[in-house]
């Protein structure tokens, strides 16, 4: 019998990251199931699903799973790509800063001034319904086959690292799901698994894994890509991740053309 093809998610699908890691994956034999707010679910197609979803409400991210199941199957890779930008604002971005795909930027002589809800809504978009895309990518993961990939990623940038004056809650949101990654991949890991339950057998090791990233595109430098982000290296290193055969550094900073490269911290 022949097998059903895998199935990859993406949330905060947009025209960069998210059209080219769609392409990659399914260049790899994947069906490919995209979120966004202004995606229209009429132009979905046997291959590719699109759900309308805003993911700055977190209780809605259960019911995005709930469709891709319904129609493609269970996501063996998620993607979050979500961060809050006001609609529109990337097909302006020019300047050499993370600004053009950070929403609007706060007063950087006074960060906080920024209303309690623009900072509560970027915290579910950057962090809160991250968190619950990857308990949802988890059971999903734990009820598909061995050989799926079962890889969760979510997309970073140097804000888990350091500070951008302007840019506070986009920091907020980065680091602490910088920290959610870090912990599921120590937790959920082969070896975290066997640190845990020593006596676990191989078979079940195998079962059991699950692999989490924060990536992260820098300059060959260690200097933030910033508006010069490659849709296209995104598409092919988080393939690459997927192909790993075991969790690697769950901080996955890589270069254009090069691939993961170790920085010291910003
Ligand atoms: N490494 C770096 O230096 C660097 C620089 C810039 C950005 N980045 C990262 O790259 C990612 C964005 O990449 P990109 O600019 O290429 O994006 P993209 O894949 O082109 O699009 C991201 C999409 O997210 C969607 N989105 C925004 N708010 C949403 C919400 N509330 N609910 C659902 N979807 C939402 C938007 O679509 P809709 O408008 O249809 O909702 C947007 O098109 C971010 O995670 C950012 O941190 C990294």
């Amino acid at each position: 019998m022949a097998s059903t093809p895998p199935v990859i998610l993406i949330l905060g699908s947009g025209p960069n990251i998210g059209q080219h890691v769609a392409r990659a994956f399914a260049a790899k034999g994947y069906k490919v199931a995209l979120a966004s707010r202004s995606l229209k679910e009429e132009d979905s197609n046997a291959d590719q699903v699109h759900i309308s979803a805003d993911l700055s409400d977190p209780h809605s991210v259960k019911g995005i799973f709930s469709k891709v199941k319904a129609s493609l199957g269970l996501p063996s890779v998620v993607v979050y790509n979500g961060e809050h930008v006001p609609h529109g604002s990337l097909l302006s971005k020019s300047t050499d800063t993370l600004e053009a795909s950070a929403g609007a930027p706060n007063n950087p002589a006074d960060p906080l001034s920024i209303p309690l809800a623009d900072f509560s809504r970027d915290l579910h978009v950057n962090t809160t319904s991250a968190f619950v895309a990857a308990q949802q990518a988890a059971l999903s993961f734990d009820r598909l086959p061995d050989h799926r990939s079962k890889t969760f990623i979510y997309t970073g940038n140097i804000l888990n690292e350091t500070t951008i004056a302007s840019l506070l809650d986009g920091g907020v949101g980065k680091s602490a799901t910088a920290h959610i990654m870090r912990s599921a991949a120590a937790a959920y890991s082969d070896k975290g698994f066997k640190y845990a339950f020593p006596s676990l057998p191989l078979a079940v090791l195998k079962l059991t894994k699950r692999r989490f990233y924060y990536a992260d595109e820098r300059k060959a430098d260690g200097t933030p890509a910033y508006s010069k982000i490659s849709g296209e290296a995104h598409g092919k290193f988080y393939v690459e991740l997927a192909e790993h055969k075991s969790q690697g550094p769950w901080q996955q900073t890589f270069v254009k053309d090069v691939g993961y490269r170790h920085f010291p911290a910003a």
